[in-house]
């Protein structure tokens, strides 16, 4: 950090994570809009490495062909205007072709690669150089950004996320028994909790939103409120002669 930002001439960060079906891609999505900041979806990361992989015909149970893939791969987010930014694999938008079944299939086995996820994580730090970012995805407040500016960690009682996830389905038109959606969270929070890298941890100094029986709009406002409550102290302490850097953070 230390480049030309927002918020006391330093670019800001915020981050957010918090177990499957929280919300968590879709609140970073409206925060960033929100403040016109990027968005940086490290989960998008992961899924374009592996449609890379897939592409290539790597083997999905070969960590050092996955690891060949994710370091000779040119990922970019591409800033959009008024939409989400592009996601650019080797020169080509592969922004719908990373959202495939196969590829949700494929991309647990990539991201439970260590030296993967140190790629992930380098690349994720280096598109947010200088910039005011909002990052999402399973470790983004305690391993990509444990230093952010705001932490936050949406949760939401399993059965909501389950319902909200059931209600998706429903809406697309996929037939589907509620108590199956329900028992998939259940299963995926234990994977995981219980991973050995890449765990899903809550980070001790993050704001925890419990988004159960919140709308969407009021979780924005919240995040989008913590943040404005920053950047206040911020120019307070800039204006008292203080700096950015000493706020410890
Ligand atoms: O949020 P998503 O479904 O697009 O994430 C895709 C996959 O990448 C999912 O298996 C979780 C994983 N992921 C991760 O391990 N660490 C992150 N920081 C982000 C995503």
């Amino acid at each position: 950090m230390g480049a030309a930002g927002r918020y006391g001439g330093e670019a800001m960060i915020i981050a957010i994570d918090g177990p499957s079906g929280s919300g968590k891609s879709t609140v970073a999505r409206l925060v960033a809009e929100r403040l016109g900041w990027l968005h940086l979806d490290s989960g998008a990361l992961y899924r374009a490495l592996t449609l890379a992989a897939l592409q290539r015909g790597a083997r999905m149970d070969d960590p050092e062909a996955l690891l060949s893939v994710a370091m000779t791969s040119r990922v970019e987010l591409r800033p959009a205007e008024g939409e989400e930014p592009r996601v650019v694999l080797d020169g080509a938008d592969v922004t719908g072709a990373i959202r495939t079944p196969q590829v949700t299939a494929h991309v647990g086995a990539l991201a439970d690669v260590p030296a993967v996820r140190a790629r992930v994580t380098a690349l994720v730090r280096q598109l947010a150089q200088g910039r005011d970012v909002v990052a999402d995805g399973r470790d983004a407040t305690t391993v990509i950004f444990p230093e952010a500016d705001l932490k936050v960690f949406l949760d939401a009682a399993p059965e909501e996320r389950a319902r909200r996830r059931f209600e998706e389905l429903v809406r697309r038109g996929t037939p589907v028994a509620y108590d199956e959606v329900l028992a998939a969270i259940l299963e995926r929070d234990r994977r995981d909790r219980e991973r050995a890298v890449g765990a899903l941890r809550r980070a001790p100094d993050a704001l925890v939103l419990d988004t159960t029986g919140l709308g969407l709009a009021e979780v924005v406002e919240r995040v989008v409120c913590a943040a404005d409550a920053i950047r206040a102290r911020r120019a307070a302490r800039a204006e008292h002669g203080g700096s950015a850097s000493e706020e410890g953070r």
